[in-house]
């Protein structure tokens, strides 16, 4: 199967819409909204035999085609709907006491911030928030700016950090990151909804605590549905947000059946990654994203008289990146989109007007003072797709500045 625009016929997306914006929610392919649709006929056709015999059966499948694509053992992972509510899993499981510390930096993902300071509001719990200014050289710079907050703030007990981060597309070299947490006796529990699909993974090779992701976003598997990794040593510590039947049986026990509930798009895994594999797999896909991306951002940032976000190479997001927009002062430049003195409000707004009125999806971001648009590539996607954003964004240009 040809990657870039021949390969929009295998999804449901509309065709009118130039679709730059993959990394919010996917979509899946209609090969396995096929699979979910008639799981869900089977369901309706027998519920009982359904949730009796076919959930247990077809939850197994699914699990261990899940730990074999990230490299997991099965009896340390746990299939849900999505990483927030595996993150939170693991906050919630912790049992922190007033004056624990928790650190989080400044590209965590907002739900995610929220479900720390719930932590802080309801707990005591003290938060460190960690300012990672743009741009970064390299790994290790990142990683000395994590040292030295773990010093000015040891004991920590929680670091949680990104694999892939969201608004900035910004690889964090996770591995680094673990082994700095285990030397300050802290525990990692790693973000990594965006890194499923989009990177070679092997969940139990990174030495974290915990890492919790999605599988609806790169690896074409049905909404909603992600994972939770337990590192064997942690997993006695975690129980799910839900008790129901599988109470302090196994840790698949517990989490398997969280009360009744429709599991069609968990149990897509299976089609959603041969998909994956049929056409081409990781390299493939990297390769395609890389080539159309390169073009793209090149061409944007000249049209726009800006730039790309300046990242290292080894900590590129293989299948997103930003170009920045020419908006000088963002609080007073997009007024006319929000109101509050809110610039993310603004750029949320902007990105619905834009997308009405050019039939354009994409996404625009806000990092360190600096507004960009996040492109964002996959099978589908093809030059002519970032063409017409480069139009839209051209003619929005008058916009951008009140
Ligand atoms: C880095 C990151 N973490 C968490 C989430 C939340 O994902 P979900 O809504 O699937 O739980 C997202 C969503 O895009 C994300 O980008």
């Amino acid at each position: 199967m040809e990657l870039g625009k021949p390969m929009k016929e295998n999804f449901l997306l509309d065709n009118s819409i130039a679709f730059v914006q993959h990394g919010s929610y996917g979509p899946a392919p209609k090969c396995v909204i096929d699979q979910k649709i008639k799981y869900i006929y089977e369901q309706e056709s027998s519920p009982d035999d359904w949730f009796r015999v076919k959930h247990p059966q077809y939850y197994e499948e699914s699990l261990s085609a899940a730990a074999r694509f990230i490299g997991a053992k099965p009896e340390n992972l746990v299939l849900l709907d999505n990483v927030t509510t595996g993150i939170n899993t693991v906050i919630k499981s912790l049992s922190f006491e007033p004056g624990d510390r928790i650190m989080v930096n400044s590209h965590t993902y907002g739900a995610i911030a929220n479900a720390v300071k719930e932590q802080h509001d309801f707990k005591g719990v003290e938060i460190v928030h960690v300012e990672i200014t743009m741009p970064i050289k390299c790994e290790d710079e990142l990683v000395d700016v994590f040292r030295k907050e773990y010093e000015k703030h040891k004991p920590i007990r929680l670091h949680v950090f990104d694999h892939i981060t969201s608004t900035s597309a910004l690889v964090f070299p996770v591995k680094k990151l673990a082994k700095l947490a285990k030397e300050y006796g802290t525990l990692s529990l790693i973000d990594g909804a965006h890194a499923p699909g989009q990177v070679d993974l092997n969940v139990e090779d990174i030495g974290a605590d915990f890492y919790s992701a999605d599988f609806y976003k790169w690896c074409y598997v049905a909404r909603s549905c992600g994972f939770l990794w337990l590192s064997p040593d942690q997993a006695g510590k975690i129980r799910p947000l839900v008790t129901s039947h599988g109470y302090k049986q196994s840790l698949n026990d517990q989490f398997n059946y969280s009360g009744t509930r429709d599991c069609s798009s968990m149990f897509t895994i299976p089609r959603a990654l041969q998909f994956y594999e049929e056409i081409g797999g990781l390299k493939a896909l990297q390769s395609h994203a890389d080539k159309v991306l390169g073009v793209a951002c090149k061409s944007l940032a000249a049209a726009l008289g800006t730039g790309e976000m300046d990242v290292p190479d080894s900590m590129k997001a293989p299948f997103m990146r930003l170009v920045r927009l020419p908006i000088d002062k963002p609080a007073q430049s997009l007024k006319r989109f929000t109101t509050h003195d809110d610039v993310r409000e603004a750029l949320t707004n902007m990105g619905t007007y834009i997308s009405r009125e050019n039939k354009i999806e994409t996404m625009f971001t806000f990092i360190s003072d600096v507004v960009y648009v996040r492109l964002s590539a996959n099978a589908y996607t093809s030059g002519e797709d970032f063409r017409k954003l480069e139009e839209s964004l051209i003619l929005a240009k008058d916009h951008f500045n009140g």
